[in-house]
């Protein structure tokens, strides 16, 4: 009798990446598949891949070659890249590395069991075909089964989502929408994962609701311009209204949403996010640049005042939301005088958490085609650490602000620390707390706030069933 087939998938990129590997695992455990512990471990490898930057792709590029020694030794193992590496360099990926059987793009994951059972019978076949080749020539490659599934598969989304599969207990992620319609001129994603394609309220509530009646309590909605919602889907569909619909569900406590776009956080959103307790406090709200001059060759389509004036509105009606961001530096023609109003912004705003990236030309887009890469790497690095420099500063003056303060904290697990546990705030903040006790796993403890570090709070565990007479008097929990 043959062994149960074994698959080891690997993610890169960004959260709706995270998403669709847990899509594709979910599909392949139904069909028969389960995980294996190492890539030498399995039958079938998946590399679930990102094409944002450069960077991303390069530690793809050098898997493959990995894989393709792999391949020599094992002809039968199947190999696949899926996501947006899969949907941009097709070709090549087709007529250059023979050793990738399985070719398939963000929206055509929906059907992925099927696609692999296919590559693996092929493999079987072409084992023997490679058995006789190896009689020849001793350093013959294995060639892949060539099937390619590009963009008119099955998306994730329109599958019947398998709940019980899924890697935390209590948190989860939703899928509202798919691709973008924004015109950034530095951005490849609107190519890799075309139009938007908002999901309707219903099927959203009810997947929502499925994931809470198995114990999810904490859910996060995905989406590019997440707050743009809906617009695909008429007027009154906005995400407003989709949280105002996911507020009602008993069980769930906490809700929250990525990654948004300034220019559609507007009154109704405001008073939502004012308005509805269950939705975490805090906003991604990536500026990239604080230059106007610049924000207008990114096509982004506001200017610094304008993004501020959007904070100002956020921040009258429901001023516990802590703000994050992205920043790009570097982009084509960025001079010193741009990146001054960029640290401007951060500092008008202070954020509690930023990404900043050097600038990373993709092949195709505007900014790639129409600028010219001339800031050098050394300047980029340079203003990359500045910017991190003025961002923690504010991290560390916020952190230590909530010292003797009493925050609830979703439980995640243990903490890299031994001895102790971590979780996260309402406001996304991670505390670390002694603890040792797995039960705790998807609980909503209190914690006192006792010391800020750099990135995260630690603090002391307080009883859940303690007299609400403030953080002192409560009773310390030991590990
Ligand atoms: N170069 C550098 N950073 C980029 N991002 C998107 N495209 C590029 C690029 N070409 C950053 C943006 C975005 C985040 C996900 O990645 O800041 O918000
Ligand atoms: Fe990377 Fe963007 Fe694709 Fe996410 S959508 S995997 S960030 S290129």
């Amino acid at each position: 009798m043959s062994r149960t087939p074994r698959y080891f998938l690997q993610s890169y990129g960004c959260q709706m990446n995270k998403l669709d590997s847990e899509l594709v695992e979910s599909r392949l455990v139904a069909s028969g598949y389960e995980r294996a512990g190492s890539e030498q471990d399995a039958d079938v490898v998946l590399l679930n891949t990102c094409s944002v930057r450069q960077h991303a792709e390069d530690r793809v590029w050098s898997r493959l070659g990995v894989l393709r020694q792999e391949k020599r030794q094992r002809p039968e193992l199947v190999v696949g890249v899926l996501g947006c590496m899969a949907q941009e360099h097709r070709r090549y990926l087709q007529a250059r590395m023979p050793h990738v059987d399985l070719v398939v793009g963000p929206s055509a994951f929906g059907d992925i069991d099927q696609q692999v059972e296919r590559a693996r019978s092929e493999a079987a076949a072409r084992r023997v075909a490679h058995e006789e080749a190896v009689q020849k020539d001793p350093r013959a490659t294995p060639g892949g089964a060539g099937i390619v599934t590009v963009d008119h598969g099955v998306s994730g989304d329109t599958i019947h989502r398998d709940v019980r599969v899924r890697p935390h207990r209590s948190q989860a992620y939703v899928s509202v929408m798919r691709g973008c319609n924004m015109p950034c001129a530095y951005c490849i994603v609107p190519t890799t994962r075309g139009a938007e394609i908002s999901r309707p309220i219903a099927q959203i509530v009810e997947e929502a609701q499925r994931l809470c009646d198995d114990g999810v309590t904490e859910i996060t909605l995905l989406g590019q311009t997440v707050n743009a919602y809906g617009r695909d889907l008429g007027r009154d569909v906005t995400l407003a209204r989709l949280l105002r619909a996911l507020h009602e569900i008993p069980s769930l406590r906490r809700l929250a949403f990525i990654t948004s776009h300034p220019n559609f956080l507007n009154r109704e959103l405001v008073d939502a996010l004012a308005g509805l307790d269950k939705v975490s406090r805090f906003l991604h709200l990536p500026a990239q640049s604080g230059s106007n001059r610049v924000l207008k060759a990114m096509r982004r389509g506001y200017t610094f005042e304008r993004y501020v004036a959007r904070i100002e509105l956020l921040r009258e009606a429901a001023p516990d939301y802590e703000l994050h961001s992205d920043w790009i530096v570097g982009f084509p023609g960025e001079t010193e005088e741009d990146f001054a109003k960029t640290i401007e912004l951060m500092e008008a705003v202070r954020f509690a958490q930023s990404y900043v990236f050097k600038y990373s030309p993709r092949p195709g887009t505007l900014a790639a085609e129409q600028g010219v890469d001339d800031v050098p790497d050394d300047v980029k690095a340079e203003r990359n650490r500045i910017l991190l420099e003025v961002q923690e500063r504010h991290t560390a003056e916020k952190n230590q602000a909530l010292v003797g303060q009493v925050e609830e904290v979703l439980v995640e697990g243990p903490s890299k620390v031994e001895g102790r546990y971590s979780g996260r705030t309402r406001q996304h903040r991670i505390v670390h707390f002694a603890a040792d006790d797995p039960a705790l796993i998807g609980r909503y403890v209190p914690v006192r706030i006792d010391e800020a570090l750099g990135h995260s709070l630690v603090g002391v565990r307080l009883a859940e069933n303690a007299a609400e007479d403030g953080a002192r008097a409560r009773t310390e929990v030991r590990a």
